[in-house]
Formats: C-alpha cells, structure tokens, sequence
C-alpha cells in the first residue's frame, strides 16, 4: 500500500469521539513498550507521527491515525502496566471491551507481543477473548531485531504455543527498527479489508 497522506486525527476518551465517516480500523493491541506507536510510525514512514516514549503507560485514550482515504490506525492504551491502580484498569478494561465488541469499523486486531520473550499472561487473555469473541487478529512479534537471527525461529514457536494459536496460524515477524515485516503487514491487512 503507497501511503501518500497520515494524519494524526484524535485521542479519544469515548465513544462520542470516534470518528464517524466508516472508514475500516485497524487496532493495536499489546502491553505497554512493546512497541504499538513505533509500528504505526514504521508502516506509514514517519518518524514521529505516533508518539513513542521509553516511559510505559504513556497512552490512555484510543489514538485514531488516518491513512490516506482508506483507512484508520487505532492505537490502543498499553495494559499490563503494573503502575496503574485496580480502578484504572478496570475502567480501562471496560473502555477497550465495548469498543472492540461494538464498534462497527473495526476490522481487524493487530497484537503484538515482544518476539524475546513468552507472551504474558495478560497477552495470553487478551488472545483467548479475541478468539472467543470472534475478533479478526493477527499476532505480530515486534523487535525482531533484538533477537540473533538463528534464535527467530525458536522464539516464535514459544509465542506460537504459549498463545495457543489455531492451526496454521503464525506469528508474522517484525521490526519498527529495520523495516522488516511491513509489506507482508500490509498485504494482510489489505486481504483483511477486502481492497
Ligand atoms: P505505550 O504507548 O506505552 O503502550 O507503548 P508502545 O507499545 O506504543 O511502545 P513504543 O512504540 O512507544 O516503543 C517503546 C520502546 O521500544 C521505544 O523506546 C521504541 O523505540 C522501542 N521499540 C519499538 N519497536 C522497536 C523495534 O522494532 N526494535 C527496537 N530495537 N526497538 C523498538
Ligand atoms: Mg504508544
């Protein structure tokens, strides 16, 4: 896909924010640092349009990016970050829920998950309620460049069966640093939007 025009568009506190013209969402889920906004950045080719920071927990509010006429990024808040209290997260918990339940543009989850290390118990849920829910996701494991190429493989089989994902479903690999991973990224989404 040639992306000729991303703009920032909203940081949404609820429903009444969303944008309202239909286009497809494409959502990111994932714990906090794991590396959302340096994706979105990466796939549209810009440095900075998705704010990234090195302190977790950064975004709270669903952050909608719109690329050209086609379609929405939506970047969701980071969970699992220990720092936030009980209440915090349940709100957040509820917030997050009705919109990946109820929100008609959505068409598709990316989770990503950090290609080092085994999903977390909190990405191991929020996989299992996709499913069940029969939310459209694909898993991506994200930092791909940390990790020595010869070890790949190993660790997405460990992502692979932590997650219990359904046969002949794969992790696809990527790296916001390098590029790796973004035109088959791309040509998933574009087979999960029908274009
Ligand atoms: P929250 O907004 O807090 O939920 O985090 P996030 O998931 O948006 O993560 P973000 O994109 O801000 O990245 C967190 C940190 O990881 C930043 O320091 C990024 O530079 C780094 N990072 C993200 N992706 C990669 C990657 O593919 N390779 C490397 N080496 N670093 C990455
Ligand atoms: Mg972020």
């Amino acid at each position: 896909m040639k992306v000729n025009q991303a703009e920032f568009v909203i940081s949404a506190v609820g429903p009444g924010q969303y944008p309202q013209d239909a286009l497809p969402e494409i959502a990111l889920a994932g714990r906090s640092n794991v590396g959302k906004s340096s994706l979105i950045n990466r796939m549209i080719n810009r440095k900075n349009l998705a704010r990234t920071s090195s302190q977790p927990g950064k975004t709270q509010t669903l952050n909608y990016y719109r690329i050209n006429q086609d379609l929405y990024f939506v970047d969701l808040p980071g969970y699992g970050y220990a720092k936030v209290s009980k209440t915090k997260r349940a709100e957040w918990g509820k917030f997050i829920e009705s919109y990946l339940l109820e929100r008609e543009p959505l068409k598709l989850v990316m989770q990503l998950v950090d290609v080092r290390h085994a999903p977390s118990k909190d990405d191991q849920a929020m996989y299992e309620w996709l499913l069940h829910h029969g939310v459209p996701v694909i898993v991506v494991a994200t930092k791909a460049d940390k990790v020595p190429k010869t070890q790949l493989p190993k660790h997405l089989k460990v992502i692979r069966e932590t997650l219990e994902m359904p046969k002949g479903q794969q992790p696809l690999l990527f790296s916001s640093e390098l590029g790796l991973g973004k035109d088959e990224l791309w040509a998933l989404i574009m087979q999960h939007l029908d274009f």
